[in-house]
C-alpha cells in the first residue's frame, strides 16, 4: 500500500489525501488502515472495508482503533467509519469524511456505553470466569424495557417495524458462526414452535458461496457477538443482493453487522472479552426468545396462558441462573476428575441437541480436548463405537417429551462402561440412580432449558481448561473477532 500510493502521489502529482484515495480504488479485499506521513506529523489519513475501525475523538486529540474497547479508557466519543469510508484527521483543521469515490460526509459522533469497569476482571481470574458468573445479570440486562410480565409485554422496538414483513414471510433464514450459530439452532427449534414459521439454520460461510435460493419476500435473521464476522458480514450483504430483509442480533453496538443489517436489536451482554464466548451465547438466546414471543403473539400462534407461562419462566431465568453458578464446586470436582480425557462427547435431545453442540464447543477451544457434540439418538450411529471406560459423556437429560429415549441412551453408554455426567432437572431420580455423576438445574420450560443447562458447561470446561494450564481467556489458534475469512 504504502508504494502504491508514494507511486500514485508522484505519478499523477496529487497530494497525500488524494493519493490515498485513489490507491483505495485501485486495491482489493478488506482492510482497515491508517497512513501516516513524516511530512504531516499532525495528520492521520484512516479508512476501512470490510475490516473493523473506530475514531475515538478527544479533547485536542484522536485516536484509532478496531473497536470501542481500547478507546474507553480515553474517550466516550467515537466515530464509526461506513465501508469505502476515508477519514482524515489533522489536529488543526478536525475529521473529515470521504467515501473513495469523493463523496464528502458529515462526521456523526457517537456514544460508547461500555464502562472502563466492564473491561476489567473485577476480581475474578479471567475474563471468562468473570462473563459467566455475569450471566444472571446480561439476560436480565437483553430483557430490560423489552420484557413486562406484569402487563403481557414483549417488544423489541429495533424490529417493531418489520414485524409484518416477518409474519408474512414463506421463511427465515438464520446465519452465523460458531458459538452464535449455536443460538441460531436453539433459535430454529423456539422459531418453529412458536411462530410456526419455517427456518433454516446456515453457516454463514456455507450460505455465502453456494448461491442460496433467497428472495425479497425471504427474511435471514444474522447473529453475531462481535458484529465483525467477515464470513457472516458477506453472507449478510448477498442476502440483501437478493432482496431479502436481513434482520441482526449483535453484541456490538456500531459493529459492521450492526450496520450492514436493514434493522435488529442489541443483546446488551456487556463487552465479552474472554474469547469463548458465554454470556453472549445466552444472552443471544434470549433475544430470540423475546423475538419469536413477540411474532407469535401477533400472529397468534401462542395462547394467553401458554404466552403467560413463558415469560414467566424467562423472567425467573436470571434468579435460576444464580442457583446453577451455585453449585460450581460440584462441577469442579468433576472437571479434577476428567481432566485428563483425550475424548469427550456431548448427547443431547431437542432443545438441548444444541447444548451439547455448545458444550463439546468449549471445551475444545479451551481445553484443547477432543469433543463432539450429538444428538443423543444419532449415538447408535457412529460415536457409539468410541465408548469405553475411558470416554465421558455427558448427557442433558432434562427433556420432558424425550426423558426415556435419553435413558435408553444413557444405558447404552454404561452397557459400554462409559462415564456419565448428567444435567438433569432439580429432584430428577431415573438419570441420577444411573449416572456417575449429577448436575441439577431448575425446573423451567423446555425452550429455556438451554439458558440454564449451557452454565455449568461452561464451568466444567473452565475448570477442566484451567487444569490443564492453558490459556483459557486467549486460546491458542482462535480469534475473539474473525475479520478475516
Ligand atoms: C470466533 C469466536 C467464537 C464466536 C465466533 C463467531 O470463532 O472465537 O467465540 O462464536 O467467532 O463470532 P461472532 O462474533 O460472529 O458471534
Amino acid at each position: 500500500m504504502v508504494h502504491l500510493i508514494e507511486d500514485i502521489r508522484e505519478n499523477e502529482n496529487v497530494n497525500l489525501d488524494e493519493a490515498v484515495r485513489i490507491a483505495l480504488t485501485q486495491v482489493e479485499g478488506t482492510y482497515a488502515i491508517v497512513v501516516i506521513s513524516k511530512n504531516h506529523p499532525d495528520s492521520l489519513i484512516a479508512a476501512r472495508k470490510g475490516s473493523p475501525l473506530v475514531i475515538g475523538v478527544g479533547a485536542g486529540e484522536y485516536y484509532v482503533a478496531s473497536d470501542g474497547a481500547p478507546l474507553v479508557e480515553y474517550t466516550k466519543n467515537v466515530i464509526y467509519l461506513d465501508n469505502e469510508d476515508i477519514a482524515y484527521i489533522s489536529l488543526s483543521q478536525g475529521i473529515k469524511i470521504k467515501s473513495i469515490n469523493n463523496i464528502e460526509r458529515t462526521p456523526y459522533i457517537d456514544q460508547l456505553e461500555m464502562s472502563i469497569t466492564q473491561l476489567e476482571k473485577g476480581g475474578f481470574e479471567h475474563f471468562m470466569l468473570k462473563e459467566i458468573y455475569e450471566q444472571p445479570k446480561s439476560i436480565a440486562d437483553s430483557m430490560r424495557g423489552r420484557l413486562n410480565v406484569a402487563k403481557e409485554i414483549v417488544s423489541l422496538g429495533g424490529i417493531t417495524e418489520y414485524e409484518d414483513k416477518m409474519l408474512n414471510a414463506p421463511r427465515f433464514t438464520m446465519v452465523a458462526c460458531g458459538t452464535s450459530w449455536h443460538a441460531c439452532l436453539v433459535g430454529e427449534y423456539i422459531f418453529e414452535e412458536l411462530v410456526r414459521i419455517p427456518v433454516e439454520v446456515e453457516y454463514a460461510s456455507e450460505f455465502r458461496y453456494r448461491d442460496p435460493i433467497i428472495n425479497e419476500k425471504d427474511i435471514v435473521i444474522a447473529i453475531s457477538q462481535s458484529g465483525e464476522t467477515a464470513d457472516t458480514l458477506a453472507a449478510i450483504e448477498l442476502a440483501k443482493e437478493k432482496g431479502a430483509t436481513v434482520i441482526g442480533i449483535c453484541n456490538v453496538a456500531g459493529s459492521s453487522i450492526a450496520r450492514a443489517t436493514h434493522a435488529g436489536s442489541y443483546t446488551h451482554a456487556g463487552p465479552e472479552i474472554g474469547v469463548a464466548s458465554t454470556k453472549a451465547f445466552t444472552a443471544q438466546v434470549t433475544l430470540l426468545l423475546l423475538m419469536a414471543l413477540s411474532l407469535a403473539k401477533k400472529k397468534g400462534t401462542i395462547s394467553r396462558s401458554r404466552y403467560h407461562e413463558i415469560i414467566i419462566a424467562l423472567e425467573s431465568i436470571p434468579r435460576q441462573i444464580e442457583e446453577v453458578l451455585s453449585h460450581e464446586k460440584l462441577i469442579k470436582e468433576i472437571a479434577d476428575r476428567f481432566s485428563n480425557a483425550k475424548n469427550f462427547l456431548y448427547l443431547g435431545r431437542g432443545y438441548n441437541f444444541p447444548v451439547a453442540l455448545e458444550g463439546a464447543l468449549k471445551l475444545k477451544e479451551i481445553s484443547y480436548i477432543h469433543a463432539e457434540g450429538y444428538p443423543a439418538a444419532e449415538m447408535k450411529h457412529g460415536p457409539i463405537a468410541l465408548i469405553d471406560e475411558e470416554m465421558p459423556v455427558v448427557v442433558i437429560a432434562t427433556n420432558k417429551g424425550t426423558y426415556d429415549k435419553v435413558v435408553s441412551n444413557i444405558q447404552e453408554v454404561k452397557a459400554r462402561k462409559g462415564k456419565i455426567i448428567a444435567i438433569v432437572t432439580k429432584g430428577d431420580e431415573t438419570v441420577t440412580s444411573l449416572a456417575d455423576y449429577v448436575i441439577e438445574i431448575p425446573e423451567t420450560e423446555e425452550m429455556l432449558v438451554p439458558l440454564l443447562a449451557t452454565v455449568p458447561l461452561q464451568l466444567l470446561s473452565y475448570h477442566i481448561a484451567l487444569n490443564r494450564g492453558c490459556n483459557v481467556d486467549q486460546p491458542r489458534n482462535l480469534a475473539k473477532s474473525v475479520t478475516v475469512e
